[in-house]
């Protein structure tokens, strides 16, 4: 009998998103907006997942703080279930080819298109001109190269993302356009909106690390004691009735939308509930669901960090596996605009 040929293995589409370290826990709302669902979806497809040290450079972090912060996100990102068997894993600053692309992707970008940045415009209009820096404007284009350097076809990015992925679609057409088929145009993967997560203590508000007091943001380092304590003295209102109702209770409403996230339960089903129960039993009920689950991610986490052998070899493996994509795509982009080989 002749030797079946082995079929092609079917090309898995290319997913990447980066998380940037400028906090030293993640949040309730990034674990559920974003790393929840990058664990989910590396099963069925080819993951590049990273920490984005070089974006957060902007901010001009104190060194061993952004060192200390990107380990951090690189070991809640493992902990809470990113598998460095199935996805990459990696510290962007790690691949030089990012930086490198950068600048290519600088000279092909219009003054005009990058000064339109909704984020670039109100992240210096609060910072002021004079504390403005020039990777805060470059920031959309060196976003757009750690996603075509592995030439992703999705992004999972959120929904204030989108301007910046509509940046690195263009400016892949427009190379293309101009030197011919290199990069494929990526899709915006809007990460499922579980709603918005806000503030404990102001539930107006978005769960944020800048906000004002720790005590209405639910971090996946905290103790769980702690956590329990911050849903326990989270802002309701004056009312008893549990009940789904954004705009009279935005409090109650928060607190059932992060029970039906950790819970998989529909807001209807735990009304129905909660019905005639107090609003000290739904924070209880929230407190303990949400610690079911974070409390072994910290406890993860916290052992890779201690440990940290094992982290560096992880984001060791994942540098060399996401290097030698990227760098051949730089070799690539260098070969096509015209740069002398070496
Ligand atoms: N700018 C993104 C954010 O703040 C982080 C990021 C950097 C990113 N590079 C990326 C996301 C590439 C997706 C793809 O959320």
């Amino acid at each position: 009998m002749p030797d079946q040929p082995t079929p092609a293995p079917t090309a898995l589409p290319r997913v990447l998103s980066l998380v940037q370290p400028t906090a030293d826990s993640l949040h309730l709302g990034n674990y559920l907006g974003a790393l929840r669902q990058f664990v989910d979806l590396q099963h069925s497809v080819d993951g590049f997942f990273g920490v984005a040290d070089l974006h957060a450079l902007n901010e001009l972090p104190e060194p061993a703080v952004l060192r200390e912060r990107t380990r951090r996100t690189a070991a809640q990102m493992i902990a809470a279930g990113l598998d460095p068997e199935k996805s990459t894993i990696f510290v962007q600053s790690h691949i030089p080819a990012h930086t490198q692309l950068t600048w290519v992707l600088d000279c092909y970008t219009g003054f005009g298109q990058a000064s339109r940045m909704t984020q670039f415009k109100d992240k210096s209009a609060k910072r002021g001109f004079d504390s403005t820096n020039l990777g805060l404007f470059t920031y959309p284009v060196l976003m757009a190269a750690d996603i075509l350097i592995y030439k992703a076809t999705r992004v999972p990015v959120g929904e204030d993302q989108r301007q910046h992925l509509e940046l690195t679609r263009d400016l892949a057409e427009r190379f293309n356009a101009r030197f011919g088929e290199t990069f494929p145009v990526p899709e915006p993967h809007i990460l499922a909106s579980v709603g918005k997560i806000q503030d404990l203590q102001n539930p107006e508000a978005k769960m944020s690390k800048s906000a004002t007091s720790p005590a209405g943001v639910v971090e996946l380092l905290e103790d769980p004691k702690k956590n329990a304590k911050k849903f326990k003295s989270a802002v309701t209102d004056s009312g008893t009735e549990i009940r789904f109702d954004e705009e009279n209770k935005p409090g109650v409403s928060n607190l059932l939308r992060i029970l039906a996230a950790f819970t998989g339960r529909s807001i209807p089903e735990l009304e129905a509930e909660f019905a005639g129960k107090m609003y000290g039993h739904l924070k209880v009920a929230v407190a303990d669901a949400v610690n079911d689950t974070l409390a072994p991610i910290r406890e993860r986490a916290l052992a890779l960090l201690a440990e940290g052998t094992e982290l560096d070899r992880i984001l060791a493996e994942g540098a060399e596996k996401a290097e030698a994509v990227a760098q051949a795509t730089v070799r690539e982009v260098y070969d096509r605009v015209g740069l002398l080989a070496r």
